[in-house]
């Protein structure tokens, strides 16, 4: 049987290993490991053929209708696609926080479709962090308490939980804001604490929904630019987002309709969030510079009158 799906995906390595048409299943995993090996490559997530059906009483509604994706360490993916075509649900799937109708789920070598929920949440916690539209911090904490927090049942000492949580905030731009509570800090600040707290266990995924989904564009900038820095650092991410703005700076996209990839490519030159949000500046300085003018053009004219 030919079970194996390839996909449109056009990087020039995965092209290789997905693309591979095989005889047999196990011919194609023996294949595509040793071209995986051969490259270099290690999948971070593996799925092949998941669906996901929820049931609300009679009716069924069929999420996720059949979905391969390989995702290789180091990627940043952008899930996009209508609003109810499964991004969420496969989100859920990919993070351990569900389990699929069937298919298979690989997360970095191990499958994880038909683990026991008791297994499948150390999995998560030791490998995946979250971070979603709404930042979900502890509103009486401080940044660098919300930060310690998944730390405190890894067995570290005090000292060390601290030391790794300063480390991350200090990564994410905020060493100056450790003690500051959510209300205190922005919303691109919240944002930040909270995705240091999704990285301070040291996942090997980051899985973001919609995470500039509450900010404006110059805020979002901001937790793009923060991103960025960390994937080029080697962390391997997906992102959920309706906005094309934000998949720009994604190295490729993945386009949901109905349940089902309609679309996947690579982005051949993401755009540097950096550069735009230094525009930005640019921008509210030349703006700032015009109105100082233009008042002090004023306060003349009113004083030569
Ligand atoms: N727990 C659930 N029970 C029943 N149906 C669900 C459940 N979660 C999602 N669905 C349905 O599954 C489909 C896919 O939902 P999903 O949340 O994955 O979409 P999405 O692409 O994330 O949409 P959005 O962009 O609005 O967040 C939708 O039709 C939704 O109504
Ligand atoms: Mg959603």
């Amino acid at each position: 049987m030919n079970n194996y799906q390839p996909t449109s995906h056009t990087m020039q390595d995965g092209a290789v290993v997905n693309g591979l048409a095989a005889r047999s299943d196990r011919e194609a995993t023996e294949r595509k490991e040793a071209l995986v090996a051969q490259a270099g490559m290690e999948a971070v997530v593996e799925i092949r053929d998941l669906t996901k059906t929820y049931k609300l009483g009679q009716t069924k509604v069929r999420a996720l209708r059949g979905v391969s994706l390989a995702v290789q360490r180091g990627e940043f993916v952008a899930i996009m696609g209508p609003s109810g075509s499964g991004k969420s649900t496969l989100m859920n799937l990919v993070g351990c926080l569900d389990r699929p109708t069937s298919g298979e789920y690989r997360l970095t070598g191990k499958t994880v479709s038909k683990m026991p929920a008791d297994e499948l949440a150390d999995i998560r916690n030791q490998q995946i962090g979250f971070v979603f539209q709404g930042f979900n911090l502890l509103t009486r904490a401080t940044a660098l308490k919300n930060v310690v927090l998944p730390l405190m049942y890894a067995g570290l000492s005090g000292q060390e939980q601290l030391r790794r949580a300063r480390k991350m905030l200090q990564l994410v731009g905020l060493g100056a804001r450790m003690n500051h509570k959510p209300a205190e800090l922005s919303g691109g600040q919240q944002q930040r604490v909270a995705i240091a707290r999704a990285l301070v266990n040291n996942p090997a995924l980051l899985l973001a929904d919609e995470p500039t989904g509450n900010l404006d564009s110059r805020t979002s900038l901001e937790v793009m630019v923060v991103l960025q820095a960390l994937n080029q650092r080697g962390l391997t991410i997906l992102l959920v987002t309706h906005d094309a703005d934000i998949a720009a700076f994604t190295k490729r996209q993945v386009v949901f309709r109905d349940g089902r990839i309609v679309r996947d490519e690579v982005v051949a030159a993401p755009r540097l969030a950096e550069v735009d949000w230094l525009a930005t500046r640019q921008s509210t300085r030349i703006q700032h510079v015009a109105h100082v003018q233009a008042d002090s053009a004023r306060e003349s004219e009113a004083e030569s009158q």
